[in-house]
């Protein structure tokens, strides 16, 4: 196995550009206002680490997945989707090693009870998957409970699937597993997709949908929820060096597919996982990191799972999963190269780095300045006087037309400024106004979210100009 330490240590070695926003509760109190994210069954007192997306969250993770479809699928000709069920056989977790392997340390306070995962505590940052599961590391090292000090238990390993049963009775023989990954579905299905696709080696499976863990310290809003949804692709190649190449290939597309939607690229990095500390289905894995408010943390994984999934799955169920190659008249089985990444945790990214605060004429001016693509709206159409019946019908008819193509919405709920703010607010790129002068020379002002230069458009030609601007955004 060759080594990308190089570019990853690069990396590392970069200065610390610092958060887009100092603190976390800036985002999170403008998810909650403007509607984007709203906690989950908040008139109960909420549910920890689940989060509801609002009317405009809905629309900016739809367009984070179907980013990541577009340049998953959609462009390449060598990977095909799929949409496999939640529920799998539970013979599937115990072959993929998640009922053995899929844990974290656990550790108890002996006085509040309050449970953390070890290798969290200040202090673990250095310990091996060895040392954390060493009975006496707490004692060592002199661990105490974060919040009251008190002493804590020795560590266990805590196995983060979610268990229902299935059908009406509740026993050992019923039990499955909520998929904490999205990737069984596509290995399981390799052989149905290979067949009905007859796409040959090297070809790729990719999948969007919910994922669920229990995690034993969720936290920091969306980037660690206990429901979430997974965007992964797993690309099949020919073992060994095809898949160090395959991965070498991969990482950087990944990294560049953050900055293409306008994450700035001082605040991404690459990390290589060390021996220690890969999971247990990984060769080699290399995470793509965001500077977060609260650090440098993964936002997606690149691994290469070699034949450990294929391999185990074909022996467990007796069905032959090899690869039959025409041209060389050989039977393998094929080697994986897996891109995992989260649709909160991207769209979460895209909603902190877009986080602008400027002073315009005295006042603050909030705007995000969120790639057009990902933009929950992407043109507003308000009318400078509200109470002139022929402005307000041309705005409708502007909206009406531009909803034939793109999210658009008409405000009329405030002054003209105001209105500005509330779309600089939520991201939207293009505002379109109608005025007096509209009326008698058919031309509208559109205006820029990040340049705020305004411009006079024939209203003719303004949905085409939108379409044309959005268009030319998608690169
Ligand atoms: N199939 C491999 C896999 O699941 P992972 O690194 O455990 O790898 C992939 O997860 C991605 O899924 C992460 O990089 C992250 O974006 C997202 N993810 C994982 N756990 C998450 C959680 N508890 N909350 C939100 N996103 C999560």
């Amino acid at each position: 196995m060759t080594s990308t330490a190089s570019p990853a240590d690069d990396d590392l070695m970069h200065t610390d550009p610092g958060p887009a926003v100092a603190s976390l509760e800036t985002i999170v109190s403008l998810a909650k206002r403007r509607g984007f994210v709203f906690p989950s069954s908040e008139i109960y007192g909420g549910i920890n680490a689940v989060w509801d997306y609002g009317p405009l969250g809905v629309e900016l993770k739809n367009n984070v997945k179907r980013a990541w479809w577009k340049a998953m699928v959609q462009q390449r000709d060598d990977i095909v989707g799929l949409d496999a069920g939640i529920l799998m056989a539970p013979q599937v977790w115990v072959t993929s090693g998640h009922v053995g392997s899929f844990s974290d340390p656990l550790v108890e306070c002996q006085t509040d009870h309050r449970r953390f995962r070890l290798d969290e505590l200040p202090g673990t940052e250095d310990l091996t998957q060895a040392e954390l599961l060493d009975p006496g590391v707490v004692e060592r090292l002199g661990l105490r409970c974060p919040a009251d000090g008190g002493p804590l238990s020795a560590p266990r390993q805590f196995n983060l699937m979610f268990q229902t049963y299935m059908g009406p009775v509740q026993d050992e023989g019923s039990k499955i597993y909520l998929r904490p990954e999205t990737a069984q579905g596509s290995y399981v299905n390799f052989k149905n997709v290979r067949e009905t696709s007859r796409k040959k080696i090297p070809f790729g499976i990719a999948q969007i949908g919910k994922s669920f863990r229990n995690e034993i310290s969720p936290g920091n809003f969306l980037f660690r929820m206990r429901e979430f949804e997974q965007m992964e692709m797993q690309y099949f190649v020919r073992p060994g060096e095809p898949a160090t190449a395959a991965f070498e290939e991969w990482l950087p597309r990944r990294h560049a597919w953050y900055q293409q939607y306008g994450v700035t690229p001082a605040r991404l990095r690459l990390r290589e996982h060390r021996p220690d500390e890969l999971a247990h289905y990984a060769r080699k894995a290399v995470d793509v990191e965001y500077r977060f408010p609260f650090g440098w943390k993964e936002l997606e994984g690149v691994h290469n799972r070699g034949d450990w999934d294929l391999s185990r799955h074909a022996e467990a169920s007796g069905e032959n999963l090899e690869y039959f190659d025409q041209a060389t008249e050989e039977h393998f089985l094929p080697w994986v190269v897996e891109t995992a990444a989260g649709a909160d945790r991207a769209a979460f990214t895209f909603l902190i780095d877009a986080y602008r605060e400027e002073e315009v004429r005295g006042e603050t001016r909030v705007s995000l300045a969120l790639h057009p693509q990902l933009a929950p709206y992407k043109v507003a159409v308000l009318p400078l006087l509200k109470k002139r019946p022929e402005i307000v019908e041309l705005c409708h008819r502007i909206k009406t037309d531009l909803q034939r193509h793109v999210m658009a919405v008409y405000d009329d709920t405030a002054s003209i400024g105001k209105l500005y703010r509330r779309q600089d607010e939520i991201g939207t790129p293009w505002c379109i106004t109608v005025d007096v002068d509209s009326m008698e020379d058919g031309a509208v002002t559109v205006r820029d979210r990040d340049s705020m230069i305004q411009e006079r458009v024939s209203v003719d030609r303004v949905t085409q100009l939108i379409r044309d601007r959005l268009e030319a955004s998608a690169g």
